[in-house]
């Protein structure tokens, strides 16, 4: 399941990330922001329990969060969304996975994992800002699941059908959380029109700016 989050404020910094012209400082506040929008919708249905609160007048019923939440960025550009989700959920772990995309084979090459056990039995958030052939998202949900994660989402800034379809055959439970799905993939498996290297953009590793 890919869910669109189609907000007006969110379509605004979606326009002004793609921007050819937005330089790395703004593209990381933007990701930031946009992711945090994206969260809000993501986690709306997560687990919550009723407590009672004193305020200054009377008792109170409330509900809080329930659950470990764990975010899972992937490195690189995935650190780049983690500002947004900690903005939101202050007390989230955070795991890493290490991983790229071969530029000849386009498959991704993991280097790095650390979770904390709390994958088992929380909510896993793996963040990537581009899904786009889907193979470094699915590589990620398969190292979740093998350390026991049974309740994960993926969000995203940008995706496309084919990265989609990837996810949906290999982890039917796993949702998608997206501010744009794009229309196609080119030749180097960049998504059109996408945003470019997500990670260059971010980190400013780019010749071009
Ligand atoms: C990008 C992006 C994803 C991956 C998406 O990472 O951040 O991790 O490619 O592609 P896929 O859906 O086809 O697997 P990249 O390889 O550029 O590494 P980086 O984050 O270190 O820049
Ligand atoms: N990685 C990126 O940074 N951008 C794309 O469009 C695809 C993969």
């Amino acid at each position: 399941m890919a869910v669109l989050i189609d907000h007006p404020c969110v379509q605004h910094k979606l326009a002004i990330i793609r921007n050819v012209d937005t330089g790395h400082k703004r593209f990381r506040e933007l990701a930031t922001e946009i992711t945090k929008f994206i969260c809000y919708e993501a986690l709306k249905n997560i687990k919550t329990k009723v407590v009672k609160v004193q305020t200054p007048v009377a008792e109170a019923t409330c509900r809080k969060i329930d659950t470990d939440v764990v975010v899972v960025p992937i490195l690189r550009a995935g650190v780049g969304m983690l500002e947004g989700i900690l903005e939101l959920v202050p007390t989230a772990r955070v795991g890493f996975v290490g991983l790229y995309r071969d530029e000849e084979t386009k498959k991704p090459v993991t280097y790095y994992e650390r979770f904390p056990p709390q994958i088992k039995g929380g909510t896993c958030i793996i963040i990537d800002p581009m899904l786009a052939t889907g193979g470094s998202t699915v590589a990620t949900i398969d190292m979740l699941k093998e350390h026991g994660a049974d309740s994960i989402v993926v969000i995203c800034i940008v995706t496309c059908p084919e990265g989609i379809a990837l996810v949906e055959s290999k982890h039917p439970d796993v949702p998608i959380y997206a501010a744009a799905i794009d229309d196609r993939l080119d030749e180097k498996k960049y998504i059109v029109p996408g945003l470019g290297d997500a990670g260059d953009r971010l980190f400013g590793t780019s010749h071009k700016e």
